[in-house]
């Protein structure tokens, strides 16, 4: 996809569902490699990215993919799943909801979770929503597991940020803040936390 369209379908998905979508614009590619930074699957150790969007993460994550079982990508838009199919057709999909991520994995056969790279508006999702993917994210992550998501810096000190935070923390400990990234509309930090 070009990143002019790119750019205006996920515009066009905010405007229809703002919560779920959370972003104006597809994160930039100097916050898709701090998304990736650090980051060595295998087929053995994987990468499981939720809320793949068009694929602004997924296109930095690629190139450090060793093959195509190193990778499995959740994403609840069946328009962006398809066009995802389309831009990535070697790579492992699937349309449904992070609130099933653990069910999901299991039945796509992959190997473990190593790295969660979330682009979930955890900020604007609904509550229950949020709560149910936490709930996953805490059956993926065994020891040596990483978690990565970015907070935009505009919202980074209103309370549903803040309570995602500290509901990370209580689960998983202190979490490591990149530095402000400025390149990106809006501007955001990357949050890591690792078992
Ligand atoms: C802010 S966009 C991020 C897109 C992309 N990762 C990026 O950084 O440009 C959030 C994405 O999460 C997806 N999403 C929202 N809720 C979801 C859920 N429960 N399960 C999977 N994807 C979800 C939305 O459809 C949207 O594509």
């Amino acid at each position: 996809m070009s990143p002019m369209n790119e750019h205006f379908r996920l515009f066009n998905a905010f405007l229809k569902n703002p919560l779920n979508i959370g972003a104006i614009a597809p994160s930039s590619p100097e916050l898709a490699r701090k998304m990736c930074e650090g980051i060595k699957p295998d087929e053995n150790n994987i990468v499981l990215e939720i809320g793949v969007g068009t694929g602004a993460i997924t296109k930095e994550l690629k190139k450090l993919l060793p093959n195509n079982d190193s990778y499995l990508g959740i994403e609840i838009n069946e328009k962006f799943f398809k066009s995802l199919r389309r831009d990535f057709y070697e790579m492992n999909f699937v349309c449904g909801s992070a609130t099933e991520a653990y069910e999901i994995h299991r039945r796509e056969r992959l190997g473990k979770v190593r790295y969660i790279i979330s682009g979930l508006p955890f900020a604007s999702l609904p509550k229950v929503m949020s709560h149910d993917i936490l709930r996953e994210i805490e059956k993926l992550m065994t020891n040596g597991c990483l978690f990565r998501t970015f907070q935009y810096a505009h919202g980074y000190r209103l309370p549903p940020a803040v309570n995602f935070r500290s509901q990370m923390e209580t689960k998983f400990g202190r979490m490591t803040r990149s530095n402000l990234v400025w390149k990106n509309v809006p501007p955001a930090y990357t949050l890591t936390w690792k078992l």
